[in-house]
């Protein structure tokens, strides 16, 4: 397994996955539990068992505690072991290590790194999920490709024409003006384009006109971004003319392994709010966007694998996608400096 930036808040879940049944899914490499308390308070421990190492997520919730599903041994929410059969006296090393896991914004937020550094301050705002003035659709997928193959999906929206051109992408949008602002731990690109054909989704939600359409990707460490997406009708300001959308969207990228990842995406929008019709219709949309780059990033993963040492040419639009790399390997290089964590006792 490579290596991952551990001191860092990943998204493990949405809200609404996480209750009285126990979750299990692999982050970074590890395998992690999850559940709610009586109370609804998040908990996310190993999800090993220190026994004989069966899968605790496959076991039974006994009120805020977990009960291993191989031979029964009770773990409180703590990670400690509180029952075993026919023992009185329990090792302390029969224990589970806990993560720091916050609910926040309706998705689930985990830290996999050393637990003194989990500030909550840092994780990554998704306000619009939860603000009423939005309305959300959102969504996960499981995508067989290395995560920073997302960033560099994300990051360089000139596919958009291509890739997603039955949905979102518009055949004309091919020369934007595009800017590029960074940061210590963020690089953001504003792409400019104007007077496009509608895409297909946008004529079924009324557009009958050309479009200036301003995306802004930010990409924030360890693997968070944002597309955030504004149109309205040629030479008009959003709200004015025939037509005017926009989308702040949320795609939040947690590896699963070295060539696998858990995508979480909410795309959250400002008009039709209220409308049901419209935001079942949204939905399907949005998996059906989401479906297009699976389709590709699983495909040049594939490809990467046949030939990983080949060497790929770059072109200026990878800027973004390639100034992400520079950030995460100085992030990581700076976390390998550090004191190992502390063992379980
Ligand atoms: S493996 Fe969990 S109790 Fe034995
Ligand atoms: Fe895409």
């Amino acid at each position: 397994m490579g290596e991952f930036l551990k001191n860092a808040w990943y998204c493990a879940a949405l809200s609404s996955e996480v209750g009285r049944e126990p979750l299990g899914r692999l982050l970074l490499g590890e395998p992690v539990v999850m559940y709610r308390t009586e109370d609804g308070t998040p908990v996310a421990m190993e999800d090993t068992c220190p026994h004989r190492r069966a899968p605790l997520h496959k076991g039974e919730l006994v009120g805020d505690s977990i009960q291993c599903p191989y031979h029964g041994i009770i773990f409180d929410c703590a990670g400690k072991a509180e029952w075993a059969q026919g023992q009185d006296r329990l090792p302390a090393r029969m224990a589970l290590r806990v993560y720091p896991f916050v609910e926040r914004h309706s998705w689930m937020w985990i830290w996999m790194g050393d637990p003194a550094l989990a500030d909550e301050s840092l994780i990554f705002d998704c306000w619009s999920c939860t603000d009423p003035k939005w309305a959300t659709i959102k969504g996960y997928m499981h995508v067989k490709a290395a995560a920073l193959l997302a960033i560099d999906n994300l990051m360089d929206l000139s596919h958009t024409a291509f890739v997603h051109r039955a949905s979102v992408g518009s055949k004309d949008d091919l020369n934007p003006e595009l800017v590029w602002e960074r940061g210590e731990n963020w690089i953001k690109g504003t792409r400019v384009a104007r007077g496009l054909q509608a895409a297909p989704h946008q004529v079924i939600y009324g557009a009958n006109c050309l479009i200036d359409q301003t995306k802004q990707m930010t990409f924030t460490a360890p693997y968070n971004c944002n597309v955030d997406i504004f149109s309205s009708e040629a030479g008009k300001a959003i709200g004015e003319g025939q037509y005017s959308e926009q989308f702040l969207t949320y795609n939040l990228i947690t590896p699963e392994t070295d060539k696998t990842f858990h995508y979480f995406w909410a795309n959250t929008r400002d008009f039709q709010i209220d409308n049901a019709e419209f935001h079942a219709l949204h939905q399907i949309n949005g998996e059906q966007l989401l479906g297009e780059d699976k389709w590709v990033l699983e495909e040049t993963q594939l490809a990467i694998d046949r030939a990983p040492d080949r060497e790929e040419v770059d072109l200026a639009a990878d800027a973004g996608g390639l100034q992400a790399r520079r950030i995460l390997k100085r992030l990581i290089e700076a976390e390998r400096e550090m004191q190992p964590l502390p063992a379980l006792t």
